[in-house]
């Protein structure tokens, strides 16, 4: 153990099971850790480093801004958060938008709205159903949208207002639909939970239930937005628009943003009702204007696509190899590779040895979310490592 794995030990409250690793320095999709190993990174800070490490024209900009103005309070106008919010809206379904500092606080500002909407339009309204599976974030209301009992479990009780059904059934959301009911929370495809991908009409079907009830559909894009699964958002693929949509990891290319946007008539919020200190505040809202307009300019998502499909060939190529793959998934560059034992552990850590970084997303499952700019060839490389590795705890 180094002696920064050491001190870790000592000073760190113990929430995380961390891979013993320390990363000094980035580049493009290649880290670096305190004795100048290099690793070829395909978890890219939980799906956060979409233009790269140190993308020069993030850095750039961020630089610049930290000369000009970090933070301001929100009772004044400041000129990078409006630029981020013109250009967000100008290339979503979205109108309104509201910045915030993670995913977790976006979700849970987006559960506000829905509220709010609940008590201005559907007589006091305030449940929310989310689904098995989902991941919404580490906040106490998020815990209780998060569909998953290993995070809910040590915090019980929870807030109440959550009723989490199965994913991909729609019935399933229509039988636990009530007067109370004031809006639907999905990821379009489940990140955290394993890669899940919806069902060919699973989200259209949703949308049309929603509109048929009144109620609002917030998409948790967190994951799956900016490019990540293809297109700039996910929703575009499934023929639906959000009257909700949350926004975090790769909007500010690893500077802390969080982003709530909405429709107009959604958007019922007014002065003193939500807030945030950091929120919107120049120097992410700087560093996320110079990756969206990087990530819109470049048809990153366009990228994400092409490597994506080349990446789960290549996986489906190590299928038919090592019999104990049972299923290659994802969209885009969000990509899992499941397995027939709980093997996940030993996989990461035999690509840690040689050079390859990858994401344990179950006891049984590895996935890939690397920066979104990677080239073909680096997915070779990838997959010459994960050959070498799954021969050797085959
Ligand atoms: C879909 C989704 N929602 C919310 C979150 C929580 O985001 P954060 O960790 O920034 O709070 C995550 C994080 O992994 C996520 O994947």
């Amino acid at each position: 153990m180094s002696k920064w794995q050491e001190l870790e030990h000592k000073y760190f409250m113990n929430t995380v099971e961390r891979i013993p690793l320390t990363l000094v320095r980035g580049q493009g999709a290649r880290v670096w850790d305190e004795d100048g190993r290099e690793y070829l990174d395909f978890v890219g800070g939980w799906g956060v480093n979409s233009q790269g490490h140190c993308a020069a024209v993030v850095a750039e900009e961020v630089a610049e801004q930290a000369h000009t103005l970090i933070q301001a309070s929100n009772q004044f106008y400041t000129i990078p958060q409006v630029r981020l919010a013109e250009l967000l809206i100008q290339n979503s379904c979205l109108e309104k938008v509201f910045f915030c500092n993670s995913g977790a606080e976006a979700n849970e500002g987006a559960v506000k709205l829905a509220r709010r909407y609940g008590k201005l339009r559907l007589n006091g309204a305030y449940e929310v159903i989310t689904t098995m599976n989902s991941f919404h974030g580490r906040t106490l209301a998020m815990v209780a949208a998060t569909g998953q009992s290993k995070f809910q479990k040590p915090y019980a009780p929870l807030p109440v207002g959550f009723l989490n059904v199965e994913y991909n059934n729609v019935d399933a959301i229509k039988s636990a639909t009530t007067s109370q009911t004031c809006a639907v929370m999905l990821e379009p495809v489940q990140g955290e939970g394993g890669v899940n991908l919806p069902d060919d009409n699973y989200l259209a079907s949703v949308r049309a239930w929603c509109d048929q009830r009144g109620i609002l559909l917030i998409l948790d894009e967190i994951q799956t937005g900016l490019g990540r699964t293809g297109t700039l958002f996910a929703y575009e693929q499934y023929g639906v628009e959000p009257d909700i949509m949350t926004l975090a990891k790769g909007l500010a290319s690893g500077i802390p943003i969080g982003a709530i946007l909405a429709k107009e008539r959604a958007s019922v919020f007014t002065p003193g009702e939500h807030g945030s200190t950091f929120g919107g505040n120049p120097l992410a809202c700087a560093a996320g204007y110079a990756t969206l307009k990087f990530i819109i300019d470049n048809d990153i998502a366009g990228n994400a696509q092409k490597v994506g499909q080349y990446l789960v060939a290549k996986l489906e190529g190590l299928r038919q190899k090592f019999p104990f793959i049972t299923d290659v998934r994802g969209r885009g560059l969000l990509v899992a590779m499941e397995f027939s034992t709980d093997i996940a552990k030993s996989l990461v850590m035999a690509c840690l040895e040689k050079g390859l970084l990858v994401n344990r997303v179950k006891p049984n499952a590895v996935r890939l979310i690397p920066p979104l700019i990677i080239s073909n060839n680096e997915v070779d490389e990838a997959i010459s490592i994960l050959d070498r590795a799954l021969s050797s705890i085959d």
